[in-house]
């Protein structure tokens, strides 16, 4: 515990509530950027006048890039309601949200898929695919799924080497692609998890646009409405005019706040999503999900108010690894990838002891570690515990 480090639980409340007094200049700094933020959304961002007093047994989660905020009070309402008639099967909902998922990526209904979260979508996208001769092409720091699948579907996996400081090297995973006698399954995450970076979107498009058939692209969009970098894109656009070679995955567990009632979707051509269809559980998604998922996306000032505490939260984690010297990489996601100031483990451990858990080990980038942004409340006891960490040379 904080004690053992010579960090008394006064000390850390101390340093919180200094925070909320606007007393330490990079707190300052966050607190003028939150209120600013603040000005421009309905609802009150949990900031700096939540003390987070977290325990051994009621931890800071930030190891799965859930969101902290807890979903929308209309989305936690509605899947209330829906509980009293969830002996029934959605379907009458899941045709909803279909069409309402259809409107939002300006695509018609058949170009739809729900999914039990974007891993359902993961899953069932490769499997069919799953041709003889098969390679599943990946960046070798991306989000696992991709090749837990493949590996169960016996398929070829091709990892491709990152360039410096972990940037995604597009030219070699097109390289890999064309270099292979059979069919390639390109399993692409933007923004990449763990690394929160963006692909440049003339890049991908161009490569999309102009690929050979031996291909399909899957896009795992999961954080992209966290994105702030104007160079991001969605495929959505390249689906909508009609490309039948990008198999676009989404869902509701990240922006929406809905991790835990596993609700996601597929967006691809009809032919894509006929085929896709095949390999889902098919009309027997969440009930109650179903239906938080509905009045979510209706929810534009809890979407807005989801992002913009985000912002604030990696505002906040910017500043104290800026602070403490540790490289950082330039997140895009509710989540952030730096290197650690001691080997990655003990750096955990010592985190888990003081009540913060933080991602797994990510090969092979070897002592970095993925943070999670949880409320900026959260972010401000880690911050204020990494701090006082430092001063006691400890990492
Ligand atoms: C890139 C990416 N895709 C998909 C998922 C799975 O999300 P879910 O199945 O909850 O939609 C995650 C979860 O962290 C993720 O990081």
């Amino acid at each position: 515990m904080i004690s053992n480090l010579n960090i008394s639980r006064r000390k850390l409340l101390t340093l919180s509530s200094a925070a909320v007094a606007g007393l330490s200049v990079n707190q300052l700094l966050s607190k003028a950027y939150a209120q600013e933020i603040q000005k421009s959304i309905a609802f009150s961002l949990p900031m700096l006048d939540t003390v987070v007093t977290p325990t051994l047994d009621n931890p800071i989660r930030l190891n799965f890039n859930e969101n902290a905020l807890g979903m929308s009070p209309n989305a936690k309402q509605a899947a209330i309601n829906a509980i009293p008639k969830a002996n029934r099967y959605a379907k009458a909902e899941m045709p909803l949200l279909n069409k309402k998922l259809g409107q939002h990526h300006n695509v018609e209904d058949d170009h739809i898929l729900l999914t039990a979260g974007s891993s359902e979508g993961i899953r069932s996208a490769i499997e069919a695919f799953c041709i003889p001769n098969t390679q599943l092409v990946i960046p070798e720091l991306t989000y696992s799924d991709g090749e837990h699948f493949a590996k169960i579907f016996n398929l070829k996996i091709t990892k491709v080497s990152c360039l410096t400081d972990w940037q995604i090297d597009l030219r070699s995973i097109k390289k890999a692609v064309d270099e292979f006698n059979g069919f390639s399954i390109v399993y692409l995450v933007n923004p990449n998890n763990p690394t929160s970076t963006v692909f440049k979107a003339n890049e991908l498009e161009s490569w999309i646009t102009s690929a050979p058939k031996n291909m399909i692209f899957i896009v795992d969009e999961a954080y992209a409405e966290f994105v702030n970098d104007p160079d991001f894109h969605s495929v959505d656009s390249l689906i909508s005019n009609g490309a039948e070679n990008v198999v676009l995955l989404k869902t509701f567990s990240k922006i929406h706040a809905m991790a835990g009632l596993r609700v996601g979707y597929v967006i691809s051509s009809p032919n894509n999503i006929k085929n896709i269809a095949q390999y889902v559980a098919g009309e027997k998604l969440n009930y109650c999900g179903v239906c938080a998922a509905l009045a979510s996306m209706d929810d534009s000032q809890f979407l807005t108010y989801s992002k913009k505490a985000i912002d604030v939260s990696r505002t906040i984690m910017e500043q104290v690894l800026s602070e403490l010297g540790l490289q950082y990489l330039k997140s895009e996601t509710n989540f952030m990838f730096h290197k650690t100031p001691i080997d990655l483990q003990k750096y955990r451990e010592l985190l888990q002891q003081n009540c913060v858990l933080v991602g797994r080990d990510f090969d092979p980038a070897t002592n970095w570690c993925r943070i999670s942004l949880g409320t900026p409340g959260e972010m401000l006891y880690v911050a204020n515990l990494m701090r006082g960490l430092r001063e006691n040379k400890t990492i």
